[in-house]
């Protein structure tokens, strides 16, 4: 398990879990054949919105002139909120959000309502006639601002456990200090979409692109004012989601429901990319004062930490972001005497949601920092301090929030990865070459990841699934999860052949559809496989043991005698094709389909003092990094990356592989050349790839190795496995980390203070007080 690339080339194979059987959609997605919502044939009379925006951060909203918008050619429209005929409100936990500006507008970028028009080009020109008359109110646009003025979307919450102030003062060396990490866009290559399709007796259909279709069913309900049954939603698949089709896709579908409502047509909204970022909630910005004490070794005695977190101007899932970032303030290291207090600051800007890692890496990165700045001081190589923070296994183990950490594999993962990455020989090298380089130095940082897998909302730790077997013996699978490009159906398919015993091609995935799963929970937290995998192992597991018992009646032997590998059915005395016996069952008047069901178990946490068992198991991993930077500009570059990862029994190589290098290099994008810029009126000036930097493919590591922690999860977990979707995103830190140590090399003077992004100005930065 521990080379991926040997496992590339292994064929589909029985069985098929364990085997990197291609994607399930990558034949039609190479062809250009895999239907996207976009590319849905339009019914007869589908109409286009585009939206109307806020152009001031905050105000008093005294009225929307659309008298010129309407007059231009093939407008049919404007929908506003007072055509809402629910609630006017989104049907949010917090039930803090309008769904179109009523009489104030909150920041840049608020939807005030929508054109709608026979094109797309049509609306969207008419949509910037339309006038506001907006009265400006005093805006902010900054955290610490927010914070100052307790501009809070949901109360504080403070984690604490034994005597913080006397570890800090009883330590022999202190530490204070400041930190400011920036956001992120998703930047999903299929931007927001949503069709909606009024049908008979006030019965809606909604394509949308979303990683929470029964979320969207239910705000669409809310909207109209119609109970949940009346709507269905249906998603075959994203063009990536990342977190920012968890919830601010049901804002799309919204919209397009109530414009669909009002003209009485199909209408169809698709965000502009320009739209999509002024519009939507990117990855929360955080802020965070510290203080730490640390013995002669480096190991913390007592950290109070305070961490702002900007969500925007609604709450939106800013309550579990800034929990799950309480939660990863550890990552991997003990932390014993500590208070950790949480701001939910409200901004007028976008409102902030989830993005990969969905405030974890926000909690890590200030622990990472902390413990760079701590080896730095004590002239220490940075791993030495790691290491000596590391939880222990017996003693040490108890995290901030009173969860056991019972599966801790650190030590000898770090470790491995130490002697494969050959760091220590590395270290002497990059400390020679930084003596003989007056202008270009080069850094190198080992960090480790320990993350979090289940929702932090318990209940969302649910899923269901379907498996009908059809009269030839081919094999339909629904599942609650939606695929966004990770793979997941793949996985599920993969799951189900093997517990029918058939190939993988007998088996196929049908659109996620909240007509067949209901109630079903985002496909996030990482969780998608343990939850629908599980569920549709369930649910194949209830058909196999119904044509069990019937073969066992006929055969006259045990159920369990019964054995379905290779596509063959097997009895002590009898041999047949699954069609055979599918044939015969059916006939026989057996059930060929069937529902299961899986929860999560363990999990439960009290939400007010975030402390209890959040998390099923953790994830693992490490990651060792070189960068080298040029101190005149600031420029710098990934020049080697060696990863150690735990992914449990991998149920596909391939495609952990490929979450793996993506997650990875979308952190460090995230952490070196994505920046968003609000100007001080609270306009976000970056919101189009001309000034927002992702990754590149020219970006890439000349050296990029990941290896697989060779280890199944010690909870049981379908297949054996863990989640991967988000844990690789923070093996990022290291970039970030080892540019520090770069900037260090630079200074001499043991000290370094960077914000991120990494932009090669915040880098020259650094490198001067
Ligand atoms: N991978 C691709 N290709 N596209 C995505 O949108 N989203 C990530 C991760 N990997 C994403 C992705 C996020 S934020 C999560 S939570 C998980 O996938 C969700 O899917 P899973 O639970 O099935 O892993
Ligand atoms: N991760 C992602 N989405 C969520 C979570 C979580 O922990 N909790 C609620 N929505
Ligand atoms: Mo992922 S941020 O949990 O959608």
């Amino acid at each position: 398990m521990n080379a991926p690339e040997k496992y590339l080339t292994t064929p589909a194979a029985q069985p098929a879990t364990g085997s990197a059987h291609f994607h399930e959609s990558a034949r039609a997605q190479v062809a250009g054949s895999a239907t996207y919502i976009d590319d849905i044939p339009e019914v007869k009379g589908t109409l286009h919105a585009a939206p109307i925006l806020s152009n001031v951060a905050r105000g008093k909203l005294r009225k929307v002139d659309t008298a010129e918008a309407l007059k231009m050619d093939g407008v049919k429209g404007v929908v506003l909120a007072q055509d809402i005929p629910g609630d006017p409100f989104l049907a949010t936990f917090v039930h803090d959000e309008p769904i179109f500006a009523r009489d104030t507008v909150e920041f840049v970028g608020q939807v005030v309502g929508v054109v709608v028009a026979e094109t797309v080009m049509q609306a969207r020109r008419a949509a910037r006639k339309v006038k506001l008359d907006i009265e400006p109110l005093p805006a902010i646009v900054d955290v610490r601002e927010a914070a100052k003025q307790q501009s809070f979307v949901l109360p504080p919450v403070t984690v604490r456990r034994g005597e913080p102030e006397q570890g800090i003062a009883k330590a022999p060396h202190r530490l204070a200090g400041t930190l400011e990490v920036g956001g992120q866009e998703h930047f999903y290559l299929e931007g927001q979409v949503g069709y909606a399709l009024p049908l008979e007796q006030d019965n809606w259909w909604i394509y949308s692109s979303t990683q929470h279709p029964g979320e969207a069913q239910h705000w669409v309900a809310h909207a109209l004012g119609i109970e949940i049954h009346a709507v269905t939603v249906e998603c075959r698949r994203m063009g990536g989601g990342f977190g920012g089709k968890e919830t601010q896709s049901g804002h799309i579908a919204v919209w397009a429901a109530l414009a669909a409502r009002k003209l009485k047509k199909p209408v169809k909204l698709r965000l502009d990319r320009d739209d999509d970022f002024m519009v939507t909630g990117k990855r929360h910005p955080f802020a965070y004062d510290y203080e730490v004490g640390y013995d002669d070794t480096g190991r913390l005695t007592g950290l109070k930490l305070v961490l702002m977190a900007n969500c925007g101007w609604t709450a939106d899932l800013s309550g579990p972001v800034a929990d799950r970032a309480v939660f990863h303030v550890d990552n991997a290291y003990f932390l014993g005497d500590v208070e950790i207090v949480s701001y939910r600051c409200k901004t007028n800007v976008q409102s902030h949601t989830a993005f990969r890692g969905f405030g974890g890496p926000q909690g890590m990165i200030v622990m990472e920092a902390i413990l760079g700045d701590v080896a730095r001081a004590l002239g220490k190589d940075p791993l030495d301090v790691r290491k000596a923070n590391l939880y222990g296994i017996g003693e040490r183990n108890v995290t901030h929030y009173q969860m056991p950490v019972e599966d801790n594999i650190l030590e000898p993962l770090i470790s491995r990865l130490e002697e494969s990455s050959r760091y220590r020989a590395r270290r002497e090298q990059i400390a020679r070459w930084n003596a003989n380089s007056p202008v270009i130095k080069r850094g190198l940082a080992l960090t480790p990841v320990k993350f979090g897998i289940s929702f932090t909302a318990t209940f969302f730790n649910q899923a269901g699934a379907l498996v009908h077997v059809y009269t030839d013996g081919s094999v339909q699978v629904n599942h609650g999860g939606t695929e966004m490009g990770q793979g997941l159906h793949t996985k599920v398919l993969q799951v189900v052949a093997d517990e029918l015993g058939v190939p993988f091609e007998r088996v196929r995935i049908s659109a996620t559809d909240t007509s067949k799963v209901p109630n079903a929970s985002a496909t996030a937290a990482s969780s998608g496989t343990d939850l629908n995998g599980r569920a549709a192992q369930f649910a194949a597991r209830r058909v196999r043991q119904r044509l069990a018992d019937y073969v066992a009646e006929k055969q006259n032997c045990k159920p369990e005698q019964v054995v379905f590998a290779h596509g063959q059915v097997s009895a002590p005395d009898a041999v047949m094709t699954w069609e055979q016996l599918v044939e015969d069952a059916y006939k026989s008047r057996v059930q060929l389909w069937s529902d299961g069901f899986y929860k999560t178990p363990k999990i439960h946490y009290d939400k007010h003092t975030l402390t209890g068992r959040p998390f099923y198991y953790f994830a693992y991993g490490a990651a060792v990094t070189e960068v080298a930077i040029d101190t005149l500009t600031g420029e710098n570059r990934v020049l080697k990356v060696d990863i150690l990862h735990d992914v449990g029994k991998s149920i596909n190589p391939a495609i952990d592989l490929g979450q793996i290098e993506g997650g990875f290099v979308q952190g460090m994008g995230w952490l070196t050349t994505e920046q968003l810029v609000w100007n001080d009126k609270g306009y976000l000036s970056t919101h189009a790839p001309s000034t927002y930097k992702i990754p590149a493919t020219g970006d890439l590591p000349p050296h990029f190795k990941v290896d697989f922690w060779p280890e199944a999860n010690r909870e049981d977990n379908v297949g054996g496995s863990k989640a991967v979707g988000e844990p690789p995103f923070m093996l990022a830190i290291s970039v970030w980390e080892a540019l520090r140590d770069a900037a260090a090399a630079a200074r001499g003077d043991g000290k370094v203070h960077m914000d991120a992004p990494a932009t090669a100005e915040n880098v020259l930065k650094a490198l001067k007080d």
